[in-house]
């Protein structure tokens, strides 16, 4: 049986799923359920200073797109920091940590950027017996326009400033949460190395407006006819935060930083994808707030059920396995060829390939009068096109031609092994092994 323990920065929890710091762990009752139902670990809700109350709004706070099926695809939120006194968080933090020692509490932190301010608030923190704490740089709405949250992880200088201070004023781990709002994710990751921070996680929620009501003229959500933008989180926010991870886990000033990766994990394939991607463990919010602090069960039998299958004894065993494979464009092989291929026993013959490839691509898609579709090889550039609109899964594929054999395209023949040319096309000044 595959082992799912993962140390993360040495904070050990029993399998790589945590949820991540949002209303699912914002109070100790929601925390001791999502425990029994088996999660590995708990960034709690994010705590601010003692002081003024946060008020949130009381009109809806979220916004939603959806598919065709209305399954939620993407969650909007004007949601705030906790608006629960911090005392009290701290007790239940206490609490739950002394009945739960062999899960991961970390707790999530955000107040002024000003060294007393952290200097207040770390102690008591250290003072519950928590793993770690979670610096939030990275809440776009609310927080931010009062100098916090995504305000500090938009300056790099901030984070490492703040994040000395953490280590100066805190004994345990110190998290760096990244917001996703900015252009190169490698500066702030940068910073908070420079600062001394244990890991980064992200990414915390993008800028959004979900939809504007036509009526109103209001965005929603909306609040007495006023809307504001919001942070978009959920399956449709995966690609953007692999990708930034994966920035992470090869560059040049980051690379080798443990990564606590977020985003619209869903499903224990999403979270296998990020750990192959560098990350260290996965942490959940949308899909727990979809459908509950179950669906942990799900990922944990699915990751351990495929790494069974595929040999992997531990999570150490496949982390980071895909980022030699993430390159630059220039780097990929042109000698490669592949061409679409239609199965036409799955094919329902509704058309969307011919006319995406008819109207928009490459016009390498004939239909026959009794609307049988074939792929013209002489024309297909295997863009994808056609397999990304074709609505059967596995109907359309890329076959890779074999070598030797010639691109009726190009006239090019396929080469046995992009290894043996001298020069690459696209960076002429590689040149391969002999
Ligand atoms: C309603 C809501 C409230 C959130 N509150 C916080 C928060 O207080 N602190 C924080 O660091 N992130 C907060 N987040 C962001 C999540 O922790 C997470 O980074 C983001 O939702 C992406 O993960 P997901 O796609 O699994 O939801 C919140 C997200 C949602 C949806």
């Amino acid at each position: 049986m595959a082992d799912l323990t993962t140390d993360f920065i040495g904070i050990k929890s029993p399998n790589p799923f945590w949820l991540a710091s949002a209303p699912p762990t914002d109070k100790e009752y929601n925390v001791r359920r999502a425990f029994e139902a088996g999660w590995g670990g708990v960034v709690w809700k994010t705590l601010g200073s003692e002081g003024p109350p946060v008020v949130n709004v009381n009109g809806p706070r979220y916004g939603a797109i959806y598919g065709a099926d209305r399954r939620l695809l993407g969650l909007n939120n004007i949601e705030l920091i906790t608006d629960r006194d911090l005392f009290t968080n701290l007790e239940e933090i206490k609490r739950v940590k002394a009945d739960y020692p062999d899960r991961a509490i970390i707790v999530s932190i955000m107040v002024p950027c000003e060294e007393q301010a952290w200097k207040a608030i770390l102690p008591l923190v250290e003072d519950t017996g928590a793993d770690g704490i979670e610096l939030n740089f990275g809440c776009p709405h609310g927080m931010s326009e009062r100098g916090m949250g995504a305000a500090v992880g938009q300056v790099p200088e901030y984070i490492e400033m703040v994040t000395r201070w953490c280590k100066l004023y805190y004994s345990k781990p110190v998290i760096v949460k990244l917001t996703p709002n900015i252009t190169d994710i490698r500066k702030p990751a940068a910073a908070a190395r420079a600062g001394g921070a244990d890991a980064v996680s992200l990414i915390n929620t993008i800028n959004s407006i979900t939809s504007v009501n036509l009526d109103t003229m209001s965005p929603e959500p909306s609040i007495d006819g006023k809307g504001s933008h919001g942070g978009y989180c959920g399956p449709a926010v995966k690609p953007i935060a692999m990708s930034m991870v994966s920035e992470i886990a090869r560059g040049e000033d980051t690379h080798g930083m443990p990564i606590s990766g977020i985003g619209g994990i869903t499903t224990w394939r999403d979270a296998a994808e990020f750990i192959t991607l560098g990350c260290g463990n996965v942490q959940v919010c949308t899909a727990a707030m979809t459908y509950g602090f179950k669906i942990v069960q799900e990922m944990i039998s699915g990751l351990s059920e495929w790494m069974d299958s595929k040999g992997h004894t531990s999570i150490e065993d496949f982390r980071g396995a895909a980022v030699p494979n993430v390159t630059d464009w220039n780097q990929l092989n042109l000698n490669y060829i592949a061409k679409a291929k239609i199965n036409q026993d799955l094919c329902i013959s509704c058309g969307r390939c011919f006319a995406a490839c008819e109207d928009t691509s490459h016009q390498a898609i004939a239909m026959s009068d009794d609307r049988t579709f074939s792929v013209i090889d002489a024309e297909c550039v295997a863009c994808n096109l056609c397999v990304n609109v074709c609505p059967v899964e596995d109907c359309i594929t890329m076959e890779t031609m074999a070598p030797g054999a010639t691109d009726p395209r190009t006239g090019k023949v396929v080469q046995p092994d992009y290894a043996n040319w001298t020069t690459h096309p696209n960076n002429p000044s590689a040149t391969a092994a002999e």
